[in-house]
């Protein structure tokens, strides 16, 4: 039986299939439309996705998707009689979704007639939920979905046994964790779609001075949780969203309203230095957003009894408060898969037609990242000569394994900056060594080499380590996996001077704990670093330069060209710079 997932008209589109009760393929559309975080209709996800499984569209059973207009509907009637701006807005999503099997035929090129799928639809945060505990390796656990807004609730939390989920609570617009980092990120003068993480990276330079006045930005009882909405303007006059154009990142409305500078102090203009101020305030912002968090799991953890919990949701992206669960919560293990945002409701919607609605049983755990496009060496050849690498006076090796790995890693130790593109592509933001860029952790300047040379990313933004699973305790003070870079736990103290360039001012990490079982290959090249070096651990950062993660073998190359990489590893191809090449200027900006 086959089910296809399709996150349409929301930021992140993505579609997934899931063939026979398993996950087959999963990807955004941004993969290949090369417009980050893009929305609209994702037709080349979709298309990638039944070529994977070998489907044609008329072979698919059930179509999911996740979002259900019919949910909450006497709230979205009743805003929607307070601001006309806000009606016309959900006519038109209406319409958009009401369309997506017209939609569907016309991208795959198939005659309606001819589908035999049935649609669903499912609600944004039972999507999420299904998302995270359906392919989690949890028998039973707590769920937990925390975002900006979907199907006009922003938070929803569960128990999951088996096949099924009952849903316990939720909460509805405009109440939203989600919206209230995303509204105090747009203060703090971040104001692109998907910024947050940029503030959560600022808040560990900061001491959270003003925790008192945003108490009163989120208010809590110490269960759920309400927005001080003096501060907010996305209930009186709705958050303009962009969500139809596939061809442009998503734009999303100021959020808060003008007494927030009130009580906070002038707003940053984007262009203005980023001031101790700006940092205590991004601490602060952290700091109220995990006694939330902290206060909603521990009720989850009273009302259901579970050992373990499941997160979805943007807010699920938050490694910081994700890595102290385990200090801050009863919860014993946590479990969040690597799209744990809307990109994963494409997964969620699938498996959630799957289970709670079919009631087939379970049979898949989701262990490792790598569900999206891969190439044949020969595709890697080919993609090589064409950009006549060679003419340009690369040193191009096909090496066996062993001579790759070794060579690989002593590029690495020597100083290098590395691409590193093999196998299929990761599902979810972070590149998790399939499509990395892998450093020297050892190195202290190598933070500051990365961003002159190939990222040109904010200074106070860290960078990540991947870590060979069995050495996690050696480095961190937390040995709980952490394969999809989603917790970020204290490095060691007297592992700190080992690993300079991945350890946040903090202290902390957000670290890839990396199994032989899931990247053999990337496995191998961290353990030949450790045999060389005496640490187990390689700096990682995602294959771009503000811009999707490259996908395909000619996206690495053309960074590669464009950056002031040394060195590129395609497959088995092992690339070079010429020595003394002109250091590439990179792009200007
Ligand atoms: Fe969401």
């Amino acid at each position: 039986m086959n089910i296809l997932g399709i996150n349409a008209y929301h930021g992140n589109s993505s579609a997934a299939i899931v063939c026979d009760g398993r996950l087959v393929a999963a990807v955004e559309e941004e993969r290949f439309n090369r417009v980050k975080y893009a929305a609209g209709f994702p037709a080349q996800a979709i298309r990638y996705c039944l070529a994977e499984a070998g489907l044609r569209l008329e072979e698919v059973d059930h179509v999911a998707i996740p979002r259900n207009p019919w949910a909450r509907l006497l709230t979205k009637l009743f805003y929607a009689a307070r601001m006309p701006r806000f009606a016309r807005e959900r006519a038109k999503v209406l319409t958009r979704f009401a369309g997506i099997p017209e939609q569907l035929s016309r991208a795959l090129d198939v005659a309606p007639e001819r589908l035999r799928a049935r649609f669903h639809r499912v609600e944004h945060h039972q999507a999420h939920l299904a998302s995270t505990f359906f392919v989690s390796p949890f028998e039973q656990a707590a769920v937990l979905s925390a975002d900006g807004l979907g199907d006009f609730a922003s938070t929803m939390w569960a128990t999951g046994e088996g096949n099924r989920m009952r849903v316990h609570g939720a909460i509805a617009f405009p109440h939203s964790l989600g919206l209230y980092y995303t509204a105090l990120t747009q203060y703090l003068g971040f104001r692109k779609y998907g910024d947050e993480y940029k503030v959560m990276g600022l808040a560990a330079y900061g001491e959270p001075e003003f925790l008192e006045q945003f108490q009163s930005i989120v208010r809590s009882n110490g269960r759920g949780f309400r927005l001080g909405l003096e501060y907010f303007i996305h209930h009186r006059q709705g958050a303009e969203m962009s969500w139809s154009d596939s061809g442009k990142t998503p734009e999303l409305g100021r959020l808060f309203s003008d007494q927030l500078a009130e009580r906070l102090g002038p707003t940053r203009d984007p262009a203005a230095p980023v001031e101790q101020r700006h940092r205590n305030l991004a601490a602060s912002m952290q700091a109220r957003l995990e006694e939330v968090l902290f206060g909603l799991l521990k009720h989850l953890h009273g009302a259901t009894r579970q050992k373990a919990v499941c997160l979805a949701g943007g807010v699920a992206f938050n490694c910081v408060a994700n890595g102290k669960i385990f200090d801050r919560t009863p919860f014993e293990d946590v479990f969040v898969q690597p799209a744990a945002g809307d990109a994963g409701l494409a997964v969620g919607a699938a498996f959630y037609v799957l289970h709670q609605i079919l009631g087939r049983p379970r049979s898949f755990v989701m262990d490792h990242a790598y569900w999206g496009p891969g190439y044949a060496q020969q595709e890697i050849r080919q993609a090589v000569e064409r950009s006549n690498l060679a003419g340009q006076g690369m040193q191009i090796a096909e090496l066996p394994e062993e001579e790759l790995m070794r060579a690989t890693a002593q590029e690495i130790a020597g100083g290098k900056i590395l691409g590193w593109f093999q196998g299929r592509a990761e599902w979810g933001p972070r590149a998790l060594g399939n499509r990395s860029i892998v450093a020297d952790p050892r190195r202290a300047e190598m933070k500051d080499i990365l961003n002159r040379r190939v990222k040109h990313r904010e200074v106070f933004r860290p960078f990540a380590p991947s870590i060979l699973e069995e050495a996690t305790g050696e480095y961190f003070e937390k040995s709980h996996p952490s394969p999809f870079m989603t917790l970020a736990y204290a490095v060691r103290p007297e592992k700190r001077a080992a690993i300079p360039a991945p350890t946040h001012v903090d202290g902390t990490g957000r670290l890839q704990t990396v199994s032989r079982a899931a990247n053999p290959r990337y496995w191998r090249l961290i353990r030949a670093f450790a045999d060389l070096t005496g640490v187990p651990v390689v700096l990682n950062t995602s294959f771009n330069d503000n811009e999707p993660i490259g996908c395909r073998p000619e996206e690495a190359i053309d960074c590669f060209l464009r950056t002031q990489m040394d060195a590129l590893v395609l497959g088995d191809l092992l690339i070079r710079k010429p020595a003394g090449a002109p250091p590439n200027a990179g792009p200007p900006r």
